[in-house]
């Protein structure tokens, strides 16, 4: 235990360090294009010890440490680095999101780099990329990455995706295609692309609709020509945080407490992780119904993982003001609500044209 404490203060040292260094830039041609590598923490920054009581410490390898660890990246791209945090995912906030969307939204504004890397780790990763997705104003390449074992493992898989990440940033064929994710060879939307293993590398898919593309040492090669993403860019606002909204999980024998409980703690928004098509028990229905009547945004999304959840099957949305996920998971329609109601859009036909902006 002691030496998990040692750890985490490492963590906090390197970090406090790292936040007093000036990005560091690599020497290289300067006919290649320019990438912003901003490092979270996350496993692939992860280290193991193993005197440590827990198996790993998340973030404990600086940004610059991550770049030089990859033989080869150098020559990809110019490469700069920046510390944004040095964190696991799962505590993964709004600071962090808001901090990380201006400096982009900056480097891009003030032509410091021609495409910007995100690493990160997984565990709410697309939440990040999707939260980006929303709010970054450019068609410049924006690409987080991650890994599913420390940079210590055997076969680390960190090196590899960031060098592939790097790739793929560098690629003029990236441009125009909304923020990417990539992992294990495959790039994926930030709208489309969810962890779905805890421990594979694999574990990054697109359920719905596939990856975008595929990525190896020898090609970065896209399914499909760019789209220009559409206008639906959202303004941060001013602040540090998101508006709070909540998701409820549904399940056999579901009751109203959960759903009362989120009016009670002044929850701007709920999010419904249903069961089947984003369904739950009469009783929640009525809690949730309570909700919006309050004026509550009301969306109802689905446990189930693909698919999408349409209005009015078994849910009357028209008549109890409810609004339908359509493909986004819980936590990503819960993100896009949270935007939404931070640039005032809550009236539930808004939210829904903004849920179908994309498709
Ligand atoms: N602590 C988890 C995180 O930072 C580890 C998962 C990972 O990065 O692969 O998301």
């Amino acid at each position: 235990m002691r030496h998990a404490v040692y750890a985490r203060y490492f963590a906090t040292l390197l970090f406090l360090v790292s936040a007093l260094i000036p990005p560091a830039a690599f020497a290289a041609d300067t006919a290649l294009p320019r990438v912003a590598v901003l490092a979270t923490g996350g496993t692939i920054a992860g280290q193991a010890d193993a005197r440590a009581a827990n198996a790993y410490n998340a973030g404990a390898v600086g940004a610059q440490q991550l770049v030089q660890a990859v033989p080869g990246i150098e020559k990809l791209a110019q490469l700069s680095t920046e510390q944004v945090a040095s964190i696991g995912s799962q505590d993964m906030n709004d600071k962090v999101w808001f901090a990380l969307a201006r400096r982009i939204q900056q480097i891009f504004d003030r032509n410091e780099a021609d495409a910007v890397v995100i690493t990160h780790g997984t565990d709410t990763l697309e939440e990040t990329a999707f939260f980006l997705d929303n709010v970054l104003h450019t068609d410049k390449p924006v690409v987080l990455v991650g890994s599913m074992r420390p940079s210590t493992a055997t076969s680390a898989d960190g090196p590899s995706n960031l060098y592939e990440a790097v790739e793929v940033a560098a690629s003029p064929s990236a441009r125009g295609r909304g923020v990417m994710v990539v992992l294990n060879d495959t790039i994926q939307s930030a709208r489309a692309t969810t962890k779905t293993n805890t421990t594979s590398v694999q574990t990054f898919v697109s359920p719905n609709s596939g990856p975008i593309g595929y990525v190896d040492p020898a090609s970065v090669r896209f399914l499909a020509p760019a789209f220009q993403p559409d206008s639906h860019k959202y303004t941060l606002p001013s602040g540090e945080a998101l508006p709070r909204v909540a998701i409820v999980y549904s399940h056999a024998n579901m009751d109203g407490v959960e759903i009362d409980s989120a009016i009670a703690s002044k929850a701007k928004g709920i999010v419904l992780a249903g069961v089947g098509d984003g369904n739950t028990s009469k009783t929640a229905l009525d809690a949730l119904e309570r909700a919006a009547k309050q004026g509550i945004v009301v969306v109802r999304a689905s446990r189930v993982g693909s698919g999408f959840v349409n209005r009015n099957v078994e849910v009357n949305d028209d008549q109890n003001g409810f609004v339908v996920s359509l493909d986004l998971n819980a936590q990503k329609a819960r993100i896009l609500t949270q935007l939404l109601i931070a640039n005032g859009i809550t009236a539930p036909a808004q939210v829904q044209k903004a849920f179908a902006a994309t498709w």
